[in-house]
């Protein structure tokens, strides 16, 4: 990496200029596309002589300002800019260029998936079609005709409403799209392709008939309805919840094969992952069905957070973000069970994003600076920034929220604002101040709570001190500001206190009077904060009995397991209580789908996170044993669990069903910690007999782990009845590269010249490769194996697609909390990858980090 360019936060300054109206016209060919970009501009600050407009590999055609062409003496053409030298305060610019979307590898700006044309420009990519000022306070009405071959391109598409068919006599037809709502370059999106298509309408709640289209490959438009019922529930429940409605004619979505990320919120015209569109009984598991439902709603509802009001910078991106996720949660949460949510996005919060803030990539909500914005779509902007918002509602209460939100709306629609504009419509809605809350936008790090507790004369006392990570630079941080949910059990288990205690100090207590026994604590429920509770404590068992708040008890649960976990690492012993109240746990008579959850044990990346030095062979070990010792003591019950789930099978996705199906394989998978015939048998026999793909790929990870000779069967009866199915091989490679038989490295380098595998997709280099740097026990063997393999697919990605590479960069973030030997091992990877000649930008960042 030559010239890493850092980007702060403090040197944001007001754009110069306005770009009222741009009209775009893209001519599509098989070698090229000629843009030509006509932009109506303004000069807001009058002491400003040259235009500079973003432009990266810029191949120029011709510049003309209004309507005169230029000579080459008035523009400079540089690696990322383009500068038209002396410019007038009105004027219109019009550029003509050639780019080359069949040749772009890195899927940002227009390129191609398949046989689709595609747009992907968040953050940055809109500069790679045409020189412009590309930033999101730059808002403009665009226009944009599209022209292509006729048959090959039947189906042309841009953002807002269609307004005019070009026919011509030749083989090649065009179509004009125009958006009426300013908006920056980011959300601006083209596709062109022999598309099929399902169809459908929503009526809002002033009455407007909006079309709704989701378009894919032909042939997969049964796959489409399932996100068709989640994008309409979406447009409904913005309505009731946000008073949100849509605001143009038509909603388009699309789902292309190679994608970045998961889905872009494009003005009225998403374009999705597909793996975030496509589903049915026989290819998708009740998780991605849940996934879809999600992510069509998280792009819907960024309509309204987010292209209506939309960030000022790109350090503002959790405004959207953070924002977004939360309501999409809130949505989830909604249309099913509302307990086994907020468990889920918990889990997810503390595998991803606490082991991000733990590591040296960790950054605020809001970060300071940057060198490549695309590695800034992290779990912490996302993820953590939804906790913070979800903090203010519980601060607000569900009216005074509504209220404030209302007030946001209204104050900032049409706008680019910041963080703290947010800030102000919340506190002044909700009436509340909240200047000691921004902390939680400007610190990184996960914030612990150690809770110390005293019962004397029927007083009970709650001691709470903060203890705040330092800053990466060791910089002390400053206290936090959150709400912590508590509740109070008497020795029966029945609740004698709820409360919510406002926790801003460093150390604070908090004293309850009138008490004849000392209470149970039942604390941070709901996980009303994103914090790390530190406490001894002793009463686990009992909360896992009596706690009312179903989020506590599941975390009962797990810190009992990961306590117990602990116990056979330093000692050989297993704690007996546990395995009673395991027992116990088992007999529960409740929803089954949050059954399964309880009945789930902590994962490495749980047990792994409590260790000073990571060794993954002792956590392996200990999780194993604790897992048969469960499985063998209450064999007979869990089969009994199992039978009574398993049938009568159905492929229903009703919530009914997919709790008996979550509740089965919960209970196949600690079955098979029993390493025994009878279970290959049982897997063995579901696999067969399977009519869902939750069903079947359990099974046939079960049998992977278990069972050398029924797993080759059943892998290759997958693999020849799903091999055109991409989707369907993405869990294929996935089973394939996380398992624990101990020649995965050589499978994995062999399935890379599988015809299936394409290093091109995002989607299969995460399955294999994703995966593979997800297998602790052999990417981190001690032979140094894994991370070699790792390092030299980071250096042959990052020359095809730098985002993709960057995000396998992350697998190292442990670096710092491995023991000695593999953690020289791992630096000496990262040295040869970031010494690697033209290294993007993004990897860089990353390995430099881990690195320093
Ligand atoms: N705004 C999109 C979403 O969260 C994510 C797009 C990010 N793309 C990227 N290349 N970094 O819905
Ligand atoms: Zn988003």
């Amino acid at each position: 990496m030559s010239k890493a360019q850092t980007k702060y936060l403090k040197d944001y300054k007001k754009p110069a200029y306005a770009i009222k109206t741009v009209d775009l016209t893209f001519e599509l060919f098989e070698e090229e596309t000629i843009v030509t970009n006509s932009m109506q501009i303004t000069k807001a600050d009058t002491n400003e002589k040259d235009l500079k407009l973003d432009a990266v590999s810029l191949e120029l055609l011709e510049v003309s300002l209004n309507g005169l062409k230029l000579q080459e003496s008035r523009y400079i053409i540089e690696e990322e800019n383009l500068t038209i030298i002396n410019v007038p305060t009105e004027f219109e610019i019009k550029i003509k260029n050639k780019i080359y979307p069949q040749n772009n590898t890195e899927l940002e700006g227009l390129y191609k998936s398949g046989d689709i044309f595609c747009t992907q420009n968040e953050p940055e990519g809109f500069r790679s079609i045409t020189p412009y000022l590309d930033r999101p306070d730059i808002m403009s009405v665009f226009t944009t005709t599209v022209v292509a071959d006729k048959k090959k391109y039947p189906i042309l598409l841009s953002n807002g409403n269609k307004i005019k068919c070009h026919e011509s006599f030749d083989e090649r037809h065009g179509v004009t799209w125009h958006d009426p709502h300013p908006k920056p370059s980011y959300l601006f999106a083209l596709v062109a392709g022999d598309l099929g298509s399902i169809s459908d309408e929503f009526v809002t709640m002033s009455g407007n008939k909006i079309v709704l289209n989701i378009y894919c490959d032909l042939g997969n438009e049964n796959k489409c309805h399932h996100a068709m019922r989640s994008l309409k529930e979406a447009m409904k429940w913005d309505e009731k919840k946000y008073g949100r409605e849509y605001d143009l004619e038509i909603y388009n979505i699309v789902a292309v094969d190679s994608f970045n990320m998961g889905a872009m919120e494009n003005k009225g015209l998403n374009i999705f992952n597909s793996a975030y569109v496509l589903a049915d009984m026989d290819t998708a598991t009740d998780a991605n069905f849940m996934g879809i439902e999600s992510v069509i709603a998280h792009e819907y509802f960024h309509n309204w957070t987010g292209n209506r009001i939309t960030c000022r910078d790109w350090f503002q991106l959790t405004l959207k973000e953070g924002l977004t996720v939360f309501r999409d949660q809130c949505f989830s949460a909604d249309m099913n069970s509302a307990e086994v949510q907020r468990i889920e996005d918990v889990k997810a919060l503390r595998e991803r994003q606490f082991v991000e803030d733990a590591s040296p990539t960790r950054h605020p909500i809001q970060p300071e600076s940057y060198i490549s914005m695309n590695n800034f779509y992290t779990a912490t902007v996302y993820e953590k920034g939804a906790e913070v918002i979800r903090m203010v509602h519980t601060f607000l209460g569900e009216k005074k929220y509504a209220k404030a939100t209302d007030l946001y709306f209204e104050t900032f629609d049409g706008q680019a604002v910041t963080t703290d504009d947010f800030l102000w419509a919340m506190s002044k809605g909700g009436d509340i101040n909240l200047e000691a809350f921004k902390t939680w936008y400007h610190q990184s790090g996960t914030p612990r709570l150690k809770v110390e507790e005293s019962f004397a004369n029927g007083t009970y006392k709650l001691s709470l001190t903060q203890i705040i990570p330092d800053t990466l630079e060791d910089r002390k941080q400053k206290p936090y500001y959150y709400p912590l949910k508590m509740g109070l059990l008497d020795e029966e288990g029945k609740e004698v206190l709820v409360k919510t205690l406002i926790v801003s100090k460093e150390h604070e207590t908090f004293v309850f009077e009138n008490f004849e026994t000392k209470p149970v604590l039942s604390i941070n429920r709901d996980f009303s904060a994103p914090i790390i509770i530190e406490q001894k404590k002793s009463e686990y068992d009992f909360l896992m009995q009596y706690d009312t708040n179903s989020f506590t008890q599941y975390e009962a649960t797990q810190n009992f397991a990961l306590q117990t976990i602990n116990k056979l690492i330093s000692s050989d012993e297993i704690d007996k209580a546990f395995v009673q109240a395991y027992g116990y746990l088992l007999d529960l008579d409740v929803d089954l789908s949050y059954k399964a959850l309880l009945l789930e044990l902590p994962s490495v990346s749980a047990i792994m996170q409590l260790q000073e030095k990571i060794d993954f062979d002792v956590i392996y070990t200990a999780q194993d044993k604790l897992l048969k010792i469960i499985a063998q003591k209450f064999k007979n019950k869990l089969l009994d669990i199992y039978k009574k789930n398993h049938f009568p099978a159905s492929m229903s996705l009703d919530a009914e069903y997919i709790a008996k199906r979550a509740i089965k394989n919960r209970v196949l998978k600690i079955l098979f910690a029993l390493k025994s015939d009878e279970v290959a048998q049982l897997a063995q026999k579901q696999y067969e007999e399977s009519l869902t793909m939750t069903d079947r790929i359990v099974a046939l990870d079960v049998l992977e782990n278990l069972h050398v000779n029924y797993a080759e069967v059943a892998l290759q009866d997958f693999y020849n009845k799903y091999k055109d199915e991409t989707l369907v091989m993405n869990k294929y490679f996935a089973i394939l590269a996380s398992s624990s038989r101990y020649d995965v490295l050589e499978r994995v380098e062999k399935l890379q010249r599988d015809k299936v595998y394409d290093e091109k997709v995002p989607n299969l280099v995460r399955s294999l490769v994703g995966s593979f740097a997800r297998n602790h026990k052999y990417f981190h063997a001690k032979d140094g194996s894994g991370y070699k393999f790792l390092a030299d697919k980071i250096i042959a990605i990052d020359k095809i697609n730098p985002q993709m590479a960057s995000g396998l960069c992350g697998a190292f973030k442990v670096c710092n909390k491995m023991n000695n030997h593999n953690q020289n091992l791992m630096k000496k990877e990262l040295s040869r990858v970031i010494s690697t000649q033209g290294l993007s930008k993004n990897s860089f960042e990353i390995i430099d980090k881990i690195l320093k």
